[in-house]
């Protein structure tokens, strides 16, 4: 749902006409059809616009603008967009002056109205909207069958496409020995990460968001150790906690992890909502698959708590999607399109191409993916409509 509009306006014609055009690019619609039922409405309804007719029956737009924005909480503005019949441009300004934020004169084109409505929605839509809700605090770890299958892409690029969507994620580097994103994202060594948590004398949300670090594509990192021998320090209880602190702040958490089964790994994928196994046609990566199943059937966790990613899926490798899925017996619903250069160029140049190329094949897949994977963690916050500018 786009928003609700409330529209007050006495005209039947007009009402008609804002009806099926808001209706039509998915608003939900109140109608009132004068002053007195437009403030009652505002103030049951708490639509995210008003279109106000500058006089409907009653009470007139511009009085009923001034009551709105005297008797607005603190902090609350809805947009106002006046509706006149008049161009005199001292109407205008008694608009404005009401407290309208914009006016538009009768007759007006719907698609200037839809657009004026938008970038006043995007506008004062608060900017706590995803701030002031709880996160969805979903932990997802991306676990490559096999090195090299493109697990570290996809976890990053994923991350991207889904801050853009307007979710809040922070990314784990979970490869504690060689963990790579500091050379996919350009980061020096000298920036903190998860050793610098776990060295702390007591770990808690405030250390935790004093170490994370923020990209330029607007997603929070932590970042696994610069040096192979000081991932020893991080234990499966750390990463546990670290999670746990984490699942309070962001929508998602994103972990990206190799194929080791080891303690700090397995800690991983309890704590995940959701496995995204990554794996390319393969036969050593289909073995690997296997084993992981059958070790998640041991661990007693639900089947669908795994989802396997095919990467290159259009790669030739002798081997189709089809056979891949009888091989696991399991069906492989996301996929991600083959593109070398692409892949690898923005790993050279440390700038994903999530934020360089978002329109190339390879971005729109992972667009593609991660909208899937967003809609599929769908409970009511996932409706929720990204906010503009974040
Ligand atoms: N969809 C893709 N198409 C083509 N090449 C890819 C794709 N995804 C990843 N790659 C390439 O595969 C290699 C391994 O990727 P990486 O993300 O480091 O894998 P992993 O984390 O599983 O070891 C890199 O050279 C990367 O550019
Ligand atoms: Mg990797």
């Amino acid at each position: 749902m786009a928003g609700k509009v409330l529209v007050v306006d006495d005209d039947a014609s007009v009402q008609r006409l804002l009806q099926y055009t808001l209706k039509q690019e998915g608003y939900e619609v109140l109608i009132a059809g004068s002053g007195a039922e437009g403030l009652a409405l505002w103030q049951r309804e708490s639509p995210s616009l008003i279109l106000l007719d500058a006089a409907p029956q009653g009470i007139d737009g511009f009085e009923v603008a001034t009551r709105i924005r005297g008797d607005e909480a603190p902090g609350h503005h809805v947009p106002i967009i006046m509706l006149t019949s008049d161009k005199d441009v001292q109407q205008k300004v008694r608009a404005l002056r009401a407290g309208a934020d914009d006016y538009l004169i009768k007759p007006f084109h719907p698609a200037e109205l839809l657009a004026r409505m938008k970038s006043l929605i995007a506008r004062f839509a608060p900017s706590d909207t995803l701030m002031g809700r709880p996160p969805m605090g979903r932990v997802h770890a991306y676990y490559g069958a096999k090195g090299g299958v493109g697990t570290t892409t996809i976890a990053i690029n994923a991350a991207i496409a889904l801050q853009g969507m307007g979710r809040r994620v922070c990314l784990v580097d979970g490869n504690l020995q060689f963990g790579d994103h500091r050379v996919f994202l350009d980061l020096g060594l000298d920036r903190k990460g998860i050793v610098d948590v776990v060295s702390a004398p007591a770990m808690d949300a405030d250390l935790v968001k004093s170490i994370v670090q923020t990209h330029d594509s607007g997603i929070d990192l932590l970042l696994a150790p610069p040096t192979p021998e000081s991932a020893d320090l991080v234990t499966a209880a750390h990463m546990h906690q670290i999670l746990e602190i984490l699942a309070g702040m962001y929508d998602y958490v994103i972990v990206d992890i190799d194929k080791r089964l080891d303690d700090v790994n397995l800690m991983v994928l309890d704590v995940a909502d959701t496995i995204f196994a990554v794996m390319t046609a393969d036969l050593s990566c289909l073995k690997n698959v296997r084993l992981v199943l059958e070790t998640i059937g041991h661990l007693g966790y639900e089947g669908n708590k795994l989802r396997l990613v095919l990467n290159r899926s259009n790669a030739f490798t002798g081997i189709n999607v089809k056979s891949a899925e009888g091989a696991l017996r399991r069906p492989i619903e996301l996929q991600i399109v083959n593109e070398y250069r692409g892949a690898i160029s923005a790993l050279n140049s440390g700038a994903p191409f999530m934020v360089a190329k978002a329109d190339s094949v390879l971005g729109r897949s992972v667009l593609d993916f991660a909208r899937t994977v967003d809609k599929s963690s769908g409970d009511a916050v996932a409706q929720l409509a990204p906010v503009a500018g974040r």
